[in-house]
């Protein structure tokens, strides 16, 4: 079966590897819905991510983040899902995701995602007096879970929303 006939395509990758805008690319060449995991957070709790982790904590925002993916997993809807960057450290999104999807990872190097992400204050695990280092150890971190998860792996550096979006497509054919 090719790729992208399974139905759902979940972008993951670090924070600033451009899954939203990749995402927005895609579903435009693709012809299919976006959605995006941290938006269907806010919207169930009526909430910023910056004010759930505060109220909740990191672990707190996890377990949302998993009923997210759990109803997801159950929806037959073509989405293309742009997920926040923390959702493949619990092992059971990444079934919920592999249940009814395929796993797309986008890459950057750390030097990258500092440019993308440099002035963010949404992002509560980057606000650090050395967001630098901060984007490092979590990256060191998170690239077991990463590379398990990933079906498909497209680096962005250097390239456009669009560029990365046109690799995917065609990754996904193959
Ligand atoms: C997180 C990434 C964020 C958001 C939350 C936690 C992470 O999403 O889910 O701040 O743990 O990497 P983006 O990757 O869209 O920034």
């Amino acid at each position: 079966m090719r790729q992208e006939n399974k139905m759902q395509i979940y972008l993951i990758g670090f924070m600033g590897t451009g899954k939203t805008s990749t995402g927005i690319e895609l579903a435009k060449l693709m012809n299919r819905e976006l959605l995006d995991s941290d938006d269907l957070i806010v919207k169930k709790e009526g909430k910023t991510i910056p004010d759930i982790f505060k109220e909740a904590g990191e672990e707190g925002f996890r377990k949302i983040e998993t009923g997210i993916f759990r109803n997801l997993s159950q929806d037959d809807n073509n989405y293309i899902i742009s997920c926040g960057g923390g959702a493949p450290l619990r092992s059971e999104n990444v079934s919920f995701m592999k249940k009814n999807g395929v796993v797309v990872r986008l890459t950057a190097t750390a030097e990258t995602v500092f440019k993308r992400v440099k002035g963010d204050t949404k992002r509560p695990l980057l606000q650090s007096d050395d967001p630098m280092k901060r984007i490092i150890e979590l990256m060191s971190q998170r690239e077991d879970a990463y590379s398990d998860a990933a079906d498909i792996t497209v680096s962005t550096d250097g390239r456009t929303p669009y560029e990365v979006a046109v690799r995917v497509a065609s990754a996904l054919t193959k």
